[in-house]
């Protein structure tokens, strides 16, 4: 048809990211959809198992993973940094300090991630490296939940710097933590497997070359700009 003759490409693009890549992906989506009107998206959302187990059942064309999983035979297309940074209120006693410890930071009642999460799993193997155990108060299964749990006072935690929204959030504060942020990547995935859908090829090709889109927060940029 006409459109085809246009060389509009027509289909869903079937997107699963992980919860850290939410804030930022969205961003991107804007303007691929606005040079592909006949493209519709189906993006879900999910931590790192979540997203694991939709890959084993090819329920998507492409993922978002900061911490692809080593047994499945992925195609990786890292693209940006997902630094996981200490976060606390902003009137804590330490909002104030220059510099602060691991191990005094891990006394501080912790609030964490959920099992299955990429961000615990990345903590987790950073902290077993150090012989650092958390004193973990709460388990929480929502970044949003965490900052705001954090902002209230209940305890402090490390989440993705994506996750924090500056300028708006304004009763946050990173804290100077040894050894941190935790640096990890995102990367766009799909399964060796399954030959991508010419939709979803479109939409790798056009992240590749590198978006004119970049969102309007303080996060690391891409570095492909
Ligand atoms: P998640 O996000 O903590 O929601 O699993 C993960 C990641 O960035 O690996």
């Amino acid at each position: 048809d006409l459109d085809d003759l246009r060389g509009l490409k027509r289909g869903t693009l079937r997107l699963g990211v992980v919860t850290t890549a939410k804030y930022f992906i969205p961003h991107l989506l804007g303007d691929f959809c606005e040079r592909h009107p006949l493209i519709e998206i189906d993006f879900k959302v999910g931590n790192r198992q979540q997203m694991i187990d939709r890959l084993s059942q090819g329920q998507d064309d492409l993922y978002v993973f900061s911490h692809p999983p080593e047994d499945a035979p992925l195609t990786l297309h890292p693209f940006l940094d997902n630094p996981l940074v200490a976060i606390a209120a902003s009137d804590h006693p330490w909002a104030s300090r220059r510099r602060l410890t691991l191990k005094e930071f891990a006394q501080a009642p912790f609030l964490i991630r959920e099992q299955g999460s990429g961000t615990r799993y990345a903590l987790e193997k950073f902290l077993k490296r150090r012989g650092i155990k958390l004193n973990v108060r709460m388990t929480v299964e929502s970044n949003e939940a965490i900052r705001h749990s954090v902002m209230s006072g209940l305890g402090v935690s490390i989440l993705s710097r994506h996750t924090l929204a500056f300028g708006a959030d304004t009763g946050l504060t990173i804290l100077p933590v040894e050894g941190l942020p935790i640096p990890s990547q995102w990367s766009l995935a799909y399964h060796k497997g399954h030959p991508l859908s010419p939709v979803a090829r479109t939409f790798l090709q056009w992240a590749e070359q590198g978006s004119p889109a970049q969102p309007g927060r303080d996060g690391p940029r891409s570095d492909t700009e």
